[in-house]
């Protein structure tokens, strides 16, 4: 049954290129530049080779993760670690909106899912450029998210993998056979230029680094990226 794309496009800026030295105006200026949501990248030095963040600066950053309406941003924490379960908790009591995790980091899926579900967070799914869908067959019902890495996880400022754009294709005609309203993610080398062939390939929200926080206009890049998806 195919469910139309009613998504509106969502544009996660990933706070793990912003400056450090000033990460709570970071997040207070991408916001105001329109991003949608922000994503929280936690790398543990183990499942990736790299080490970020954890709980303690999602709970700093909460308070600002609004519009200047006040209206909630959704913090995306993209869990790179293993294991995965007690680390998603700590983050759903740090104020994460969305948990997404890479299925060959943990040792029972299912469980990890009901672990995020029960804390009270939407749940995703994370799949490197080489991971196969197939656990896909058996969750797909639980998932809120689906997130296909466009590079491989661990750093910021690498170069799209062309591949993903099949596997996002792949992974929209299960979404609508499944008949459930789940976001199709992409993540990693995300440019105003090949935003819209991801768009094309049935990606609905989008991460970008290093494209929006190695700029000095965050709203002109905000724009150039709205202007790419035509919306
Ligand atoms: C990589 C992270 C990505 C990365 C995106 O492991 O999951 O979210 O920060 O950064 P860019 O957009 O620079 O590739
Ligand atoms: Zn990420």
């Amino acid at each position: 049954m195919k469910t139309p794309n009613t998504h509106p496009y969502v544009i996660a800026p990933s706070i793990l290129s912003a400056d450090f030295t000033r990460l709570g105006a970071e997040v207070t200026s991408v916001i105001e530049a329109g991003a949608d949501w922000i994503h929280f990248d936690v790398m543990d030095n183990h499942y990736v080779p790299n080490l970020s963040f954890g709980p303690m600066i999602c709970q700093a950053i909460k308070p600002l993760a609004k519009t200047s309406t006040g209206v909630d941003v959704p913090i995306d924490v993209h869990l790179m670690v293993q294991p995965v379960d007690a680390i998603a908790q700590s983050f759903a009591l740090a104020g994460a909106n969305l948990i997404s995790f890479h299925p060959d980091a943990s040792g029972h899926v299912h469980r990890s899912l009901q672990v995020i579900q029960n804390a009270g967070c939407q749940c995703g799914l994370v799949f490197n450029p080489a991971e196969p869908l197939d656990v896909l067959d058996w969750v797909i019902e639980e998932l809120d998210l689906i997130l296909i890495m466009s590079v491989n996880p661990g750093f910021g400022g690498q170069s799209f993998i062309d591949s993903a754009l099949r596997k996002i294709e792949a992974v929209k005609r299960r979404i609508e056979s499944s008949g459930k309203a789940i976001r199709l993610e992409v993540d990693g080398g995300i440019k105003p230029e090949n935003i819209k062939a991801a768009a094309n390939a049935g990606a609905d929200t989008f991460v970008a680094g290093s494209a929006i926080f190695g700029q000095s206009d965050y709203k002109a890049v905000m724009k150039k990226f709205r202007d790419a998806l035509g919306k």
